[in-house]
């Protein structure tokens, strides 16, 4: 069995995350009955310099040919006074949209040696295990008219469009029960029906879903603002929280500072399942590129490492061999090491390369 994986390295730290976890790919391939055919290609900024857009039509049609796509970061202050649609970020938008990745998994779980570094008393965050699905190809991020103009007399005035059908609501909340099932079967599903007309079509839609197709599944509804102030006061009471794409891209930043660094979190985006069983994914780190430290071989590999966990569990069906690496992870952190965005006084310092040398050696540990 060879899975076909499309390398997207990106800009800022995302190459050197994706090249520590290329070793841990090679790691699975020498050491199971599977492997993998790596094919790469450039997105964002180092795509924008290269080919003048941020992704190319044939960078897509890899992404779309390919098992799975595993992504670094997009984006950088270089880039930042480019034209909109010229942005790094677009980069991924388009990948998003065009394999149509409705459905974006990011989970904040604290890992019991981390409890301590979370800027919330460990109390709060000790066995933190909660599930953001983020709606990921609709909302305010893809409503149009997008634009902005000039009005007479010289004043600008931009448009951003909020627009959801019920059709990408029901999804996305069949998603998130789903998952729920395997998990603690809670879902809070978070919108702001009291300004937003979007938000009473979220609400009265998931609600809808719910009593049909899952209620055994427990449900309750929040306002995103207050789910903000939850999440910080009383994180443990969240299972699953599903959201649209802009309340998600925030709580779940939000949600992941909780778990000590939002260098350790994974996330993974997945569209529908075609005829014969292919879903298009594409799997990556929910840090950003992080170019204050891009280059210096100091950022955190866990997250991207993460992330092609979650690839071999949802995208290959191999949940073992996703928990071994979970486990590595985790006894690493125990074994004291730290790089620099989680480090703890006593505990040993190491740069990117360093910390993917150790999970490769728990590796061999724990499979020996
Ligand atoms: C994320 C990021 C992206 C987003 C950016 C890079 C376009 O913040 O994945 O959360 O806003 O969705
Ligand atoms: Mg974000």
């Amino acid at each position: 069995m060879t899975y076909k994986i499309l390398l997207l390295p990106g800009d800022g730290i995302g190459p050197e995350v994706i090249e520590e976890t290329r070793r841990v790919l090679g790691w699975y391939s020498a050491n199971r009955n599977f492997s993998f055919a790596t094919e790469e290609d450039l997105v964002g900024g180092v795509a924008y310099e290269k080919h003048g857009t941020p992704a190319t039509d044939a960078m897509i049609w890899k992404a779309q040919d390919a098992d799975a796509v595993l992504f670094g970061a997009v984006g950088g202050p270089k880039w930042d006074t480019l034209p909109f649609q010229h942005k790094p970020e677009q980069g991924l938008l388009r990948l998003r949209k065009d394999l149509g990745l409705f459905a974006n998994l990011r989970p904040a779980m604290c890992f019991e040696a981390l409890k301590d570094a979370s800027s919330l008393r460990p109390e709060i965050v000790a066995g933190l295990d909660i599930l953001i699905v983020r709606e990921l190809t609709g909302g305010v991020y893809f409503g149009l008219p997008k634009e902005t103009t000039v009005l007479a007399g010289g004043e600008q005035r931009a448009v951003d469009t909020q627009v959801y059908t019920t059709g990408e609501v029901e999804r996305i909340a069949r998603v998130a029960f789903e998952l729920a099932r395997l998990r603690s079967n809670r879902v809070v599903s978070a919108d702001k029906f009291n300004v937003m007309v979007t938000g009473v079509l979220w609400r009265e839609t998931v609600q809808r879903i719910h009593d049909a197709e899952f209620p055994d599944v427990q449900l309750s509804h929040i306002l995103a603002d207050n789910c903000a102030m939850q999440l910080v006061r009383n994180p443990k009471q969240f299972d699953v929280i599903v959201t649209d794409n802009l309340f998600g891209d925030v709580l779940s930043d939000e949600a992941a500072q909780l778990t000590g660094s939002i260098g350790m979190l994974p996330s993974a985006s997945l569209g529908a399942k075609d005829a014969g069983g292919r879903q298009p994914a594409l799997y990556e780190p929910i840090h950003g590129s992080a170019p204050d430290i891009a280059g210096k071989g100091l950022a955190n590999p866990i997250a991207t490492i993460l992330s092609f966990g979650m690839c071999l569990r949802y995208s290959f069906g191999r949940s073992e061999d996703a928990a071994l690496l979970e486990k590595a992870v985790e006894r690493v952190l125990a074994e004291g090491y730290r790089t620099g965005d989680i480090m703890q006084p006593g505990m040993t310092k190491l740069g990117t390369t360093a910390m993917t040398d150790a999970i490769l050696k728990a590796l061999d540990k724990l499979a020996a």
